[in-house]
């Protein structure tokens, strides 16, 4: 089996073209290069998806295409240079195509005008829905969730990992009851190419079922072997002391504010499960997230609080 990986220079794609290879697939990565190198032992292709021809040093034809990009102008283009010689496309999507994240349900964003701007980090969704279409409905759409392990750069799951292994009172927001979501970024790349290899068109959110914030730590905390002292926050203490929600600097990860984001985190994922998704355990994702943490030297800088920060917070709280 030939399979392009569109992408594979970092995290999601990259662990897409790891495990292809691993299947036995004849891997080419095609990338500029410039967000890392590609896995071991596959054929890395450099283009530049940004200039019309850019995909023409790919030769021959791929039983199987996984796209993880982010703009339409892109994603059109790879379609029309590659027409005819594609057995199957991946698209991996995002969850943030659904329009409305105050309640669950399918009302997806309208797509992003052709003259609108693809790099705007607020277009993110309306972008996705557009690259959807244009794949089209004979295509796979992996609608990923939080995606979260190895090797991720967001630092959102991975702050908490830190953290509780840090030890010491530990400030975390909202409620244990509070709903959670993610896929640890090994089992979305196995689906993804169990899906794709398997021909299945359509939608799918990829993404774990719900569960308790308070599970969530506690599976982190199991995975370290620790015992930390939660200290809760509420939402009305978090917003008064300017503490942002989801990721960034001064942020507590993966708290999003309700009931502006009810219908974020709860999505009925059962229909994937079904498909085959299967998500393991967060004890596992942490443990392993942990272990890469300390094996890459990486620091967790792009989201969550310093230690002064939720020392001071934590102040406050007593
Ligand atoms: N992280 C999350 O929690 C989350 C949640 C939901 C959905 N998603 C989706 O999951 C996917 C994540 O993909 P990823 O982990 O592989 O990260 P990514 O940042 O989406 O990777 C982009 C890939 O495209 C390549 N690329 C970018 N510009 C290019 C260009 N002009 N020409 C050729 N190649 C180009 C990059 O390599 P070079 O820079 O080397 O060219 C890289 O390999 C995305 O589709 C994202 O929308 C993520």
């Amino acid at each position: 089996m030939r399979t392009l990986v569109l992408g594979g220079t970092k995290f999601l794609s990259r662990e897409i073209a790891r495990q292809a290879r691993d299947r036995g697939h004849e891997v080419v990565c095609a990338a500029r290069g410039l967000a890392g190198d590609p896995p071991p032992d596959v054929e890395f292709v450099r283009v530049d998806r940004s200039e019309d021809g850019g995909l023409a040093p790919l030769e021959g034809s791929f039983d199987l295409v996984v796209d993880v990009a982010r703009h339409p102008s892109v994603v059109r283009r790879a379609v029309e240079e590659l027409a005819g010689r594609v057995g199957h496309w991946a698209f991996v999507s995002t969850c943030s195509v659904y329009a409305d994240f105050g309640e669950v349900n399918q009302k997806l964003h309208d797509p992003l005008p052709a003259d609108a701007d693809e790099n705007d980090p607020e277009n993110y969704g309306p972008a996705k829905v557009a690259c959807e279409q244009i794949v089209g409905d004979g295509a796979l759409l992996v609608r990923a969730g939080l995606i979260v392990g190895p090797e991720d750069q967001s630092d959102r799951f991975t702050y908490w990992v830190e953290r509780l292994a840090r030890g010491g009172p530990v400030l975390v927001p909202g409620s244990p009851a509070d709903s959670v979501q993610l896929v640890d970024v090994r089992d979305l790349a196995a689906w993804t190419l169990d899906a794709g290899q398997a021909g299945l068109a359509g939608p799918y959110d990829a993404i774990s079922m719900p569960f308790g914030r308070g599970e969530l730590l506690a599976g982190i905390a199991e995975g370290l072997g620790v015992e930390p002292e939660l200290v809760w926050a509420d939402q009305e203490f978090l917003t008064e002391h300017k503490v942002e929600p989801w990721m960034g600097p001064r942020s507590l990860p993966m708290w999003l504010p309700l009931p502006e984001y009810a219908g974020f985190l709860v999505r009925d994922t059962s229909a994937t499960l079904a498909a085959g998704l299967r998500v393991r355990p967060v004890a596992e994702t942490a443990r392993d997230t942990l272990t890469w943490l300390r094996d890459s030297g990486h620091t967790v800088s792009r989201s969550g609080l310093t230690p002064d920060e939720e020392a001071e917070l934590l102040r406050l709280l007593a």
